[in-house]
């Protein structure tokens, strides 16, 4: 199956990516769209990561804003400019003059029927290609995507999580598309952090190369962060799940077929991931809800992105 990474890097994000090019994804492409940052910053940091793993993987400028959402951001835990503020070598790659809805649209001929989506940010860019080509979904087999909720417990807003919430119209139009979706919810990341622990087990030193140095540079203040906002002593990469889920399925202990759809007005719950757990709207299921991963095994596989 070819991919098409759709992300706002972002440090977890980075770790996605990281993952997805270093553990063999056949990558079409990285596009990139607002979110943790905005759309330049995400760029940047798509380019910066693309230089980092001498990738000849392309990268696409996708939207700059949601459909009706007021920017925003998350720099609170990507930092100001969206990836640890550390320091980077001048960029070396350039992006691709076409627009990341355009490469989207465009390899779904070339694909047609082979063509999966990650999509780790907030869900304008596909969003906005499934209203542009209304065929686009007969051609995608599969969309992976982290965000939404299982429960209802929001990161950015009281229901909303960070990629749902900077825009709910997009996430919504995208869970009634008709694609078969895996659905990364918050709760499960929150609960499967990566401990360095972990990373180091099978001994530091073949972390010490580039990428593996790199890595550990733009996740310590993050780590820092989650602890003294969250509580929780460890990495909480919420993108590098929904990769693992691609990279290695087995990754998965507990899933959920159901009927999901997001809420788009309300004070309070806007942003919200509807789950039809009772099968009370008689609705088909239309997510894979994965509900638990094993833990160990993310960070065996994160490791193993970073040593190689
Ligand atoms: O809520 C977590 C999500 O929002 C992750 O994708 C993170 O990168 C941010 O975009
Ligand atoms: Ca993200």
């Amino acid at each position: 199956m070819k991919w098409i990474i759709d992300a706002d890097p972002g440090i977890d994000d980075a770790a996605a990516i990281i993952a997805c090019l270093r553990l063999g994804l056949d990558v079409l492409g990285i596009n990139v769209v607002h979110g943790n940052s905005p759309v330049e910053d995400t760029l940047r940091n798509a380019l910066r990561l693309k230089d980092l793993l001498q990738s000849e993987v392309p990268i696409y400028k996708g939207c700059g804003r949601a459909i009706l959402e007021p920017q925003l951001n998350a720099t609170e835990v990507h930092g100001k400019d969206g990836l640890g503020d550390v320091d980077w070598p001048s960029l070396v790659s350039e992006p691709e003059e076409k627009h990341a809805v355009d490469m989207l649209i465009e390899q779904s001929y070339i694909h047609s029927g082979n063509l999966g989506i990650l999509a780790v940010g907030p869900l304008t860019n596909i969003a906005l290609a499934l209203i542009k080509d209304e065929t686009l979904s007969e051609r995608v087999n599969e969309l992976v995507i982290m965000g939404g909720t299982s429960g209802a417990r929001g990161n950015t807003t009281i229901v909303g999580e960070f990629n749902f919430a900077a825009d709910p119209e997009a996430a919504a139009v995208v869970l009634q598309s008709g694609i078969p979706i895996t659905l990364v919810p918050w709760e499960t990341c929150y609960h499967n952090l990566v401990t360095l622990e972990q990373l180091e087990q099978g001994g530091k030193e073949p972390l010490r190369n580039l990428v593996g140095e790199k890595f550990l540079e733009i996740t310590a203040a993050l780590f820092e962060r989650t602890r003294h906002n969250l509580g929780y002593s460890g990495l909480l990469l919420c993108d590098l799940i929904a990769a693992a889920v691609i990279l290695d399925p087995e990754v998965v202990t507990e899933d959920l077929d159901v009927f999901a759809a997001v809420e788009t007005s309300g004070v309070y719950g806007r942003g919200l991931t509807a789950i039809d757990y009772a099968g009370v709207t008689g609705n088909e299921p239309n997510v894979r809800l994965i509900l638990q991963v094993d833990r160990e095994r993310l960070g065996a596989l994160l490791r193993r992105a970073l040593i190689v």
